[in-house]
């Protein structure tokens, strides 16, 4: 039977990595995947997983089974949060009307958040944002949903079309659909909404009965845990249903133990409970029981005084240089001609900033120059560092 598969083509940005990979230049730069690397291009565990996980192996008796949701206090932990603002803590009403489980990385999240829609929607357009992660389409069209698509991204402003956005929407969503949202450090632009047009939309998403899904991939990367919550919690405060995919990959450094979490908030506590079921069975049918060691270490950073405190710290080290690599790459690109772009990186956030290139141009930095990005020209900030910018800028103002 194998002989009538067709070969695929790999995803782009897993193609990028491999080529990248195989790039034997000692002076190749590497934006592509969106992996975090630090000022010697490494991409570290964290002191406080490393900590985490030195007292768990020491206390660790089974590898037994945990349930099918996974580790409830990684769940609450997470919800506590993410949901939480300043006081870190949701009440017991929200936590009840909150179903959740733990997913194989911020994508099993999506998966599964998609099968749930599925399951009760089954004629329910996602829509998402041009453009947006390149595997969201993939993944949420997977679990059989229809996808539409609405602007977001200008290229020559570097902005946000946040009315076109919502005309659009306006236009072609009806009530009962789902608009997918990425919470902070939009990937790939790192363009993001401001509060302001959080509150616009959470209104228009109300006025029209569109749910907002969530997907937070990224967030205390961006400006600030309580900033690059302020859309969800916004959407949760105000709207009755909210699907959130959440992932520890790039804020814990967690990114092959697969730590993710779905949650549905639904209007009341007996639709929660059903939700509740829904995943479990969701879970079983794809993956049974998910992965328990990322989420067991985060569960016990976030539990724990000290190793909280120590990973606050280092999360704030990585967002900070990201902060400081924005405004060195700004600076160098301040140039006749580079003005917009130079603006536009040194305020968006998260790793991604995607640049007004042209394939051809992007793939000419990759052969002449040995940078890596994606075809589209999205850059990982975190691939730059001190000693590359000034050649990294060189080579993008020389293809453009
Ligand atoms: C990215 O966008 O580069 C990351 O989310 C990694 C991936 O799997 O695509």
């Amino acid at each position: 039977m194998f002989e009538y598969l067709v070969p695929r083509a790999p995803d782009a940005i897993i193609a990028l990595m491999q080529q990248c990979k195989a790039d034997k230049n000692p002076d190749k730069i590497d934006l592509g995947v969106g992996v975090y690397k630090d000022a010697s291009g490494e991409t570290s565990i964290l002191r406080a997983v490393k900590q985490a996980e030195k007292q768990l192996w020491e206390s660790e008796t089974t590898k037994s089974y945990v349930g099918i949701r996974g580790n409830e206090e990684f769940r609450h932990a997470m919800l506590h949060m993410m949901l939480g603002g300043k006081a870190g803590k949701i009440d017991d009403a929200l936590m009840n009307r909150t179903a959740s489980s733990q997913a194989a990385g911020g994508s099993g999240a999506l998966r599964l958040g998609a099968e749930i829609i599925k399951s009760a929607a089954p004629d329910a357009t996602v829509w998402v944002s041009t453009p947006t992660w390149a595997n969201h389409i993939p993944l949420i069209s997977a679990a059989g949903l229809k996808m539409g698509k609405y602007p977001y991204y200008n290229r020559e402003t570097l902005g946000v079309d946040f009315d076109d956005m919502l005309a659009h929407l306006e236009a072609k969503a009806k009530p009962g659909d789902v608009v997918l949202l990425h919470g902070c450090c939009h990937n790939p632009t790192g363009a993001d909404l401001a509060p302001a047009e959080w509150d616009r939309l959470t209104a228009f998403l109300l006025e029209h009965q569109l749910t907002p899904f969530v997907d937070l991939a990224y967030f205390g990367l961006g400006r600030g845990m309580e900033e690059d919550t302020y859309g969800l919690r916004k959407v949760v405060d105000q709207c009755p249903e909210v699907l959130i995919a959440a992932s520890c990959s790039k804020n814990f450094a967690l990114y092959k133990e697969r730590v993710g979490l779905i949650a549905i908030v639904c209007k009341d506590d007996a639709t929660a409970e059903i939700a509740r079921s829904q995943l479990g069975a969701t879970q079983r049918k794809i993956i049974s029981m998910p992965p328990d060691h990322g989420a067991k270490l985060v569960a016990d950073i976030l539990g724990d005084t000290e190793l909280r405190a120590m990973w606050v710290e280092e999360l704030t080290e990585m967002r900070e240089r990201m902060r400081d690599l924005r405004r060195q790459l700004s600076e160098a690109l301040n140039v006749q001609g580079g003005e917009v772009m130079a603006a536009a990186v040194k305020n968006q956030n998260g790793m991604f900033s995607t640049l007004p290139l042209s394939v051809d141009q992007a793939r000419k930095l990759r052969s002449d120059y040995s940078i890596y990005m994606t075809d589209s020209g999205r850059i990982n900030i975190a691939g730059a560092n001190d000693e590359n910018i000034p050649r990294l800028a060189e080579a993008i103002l020389a293809v453009l």
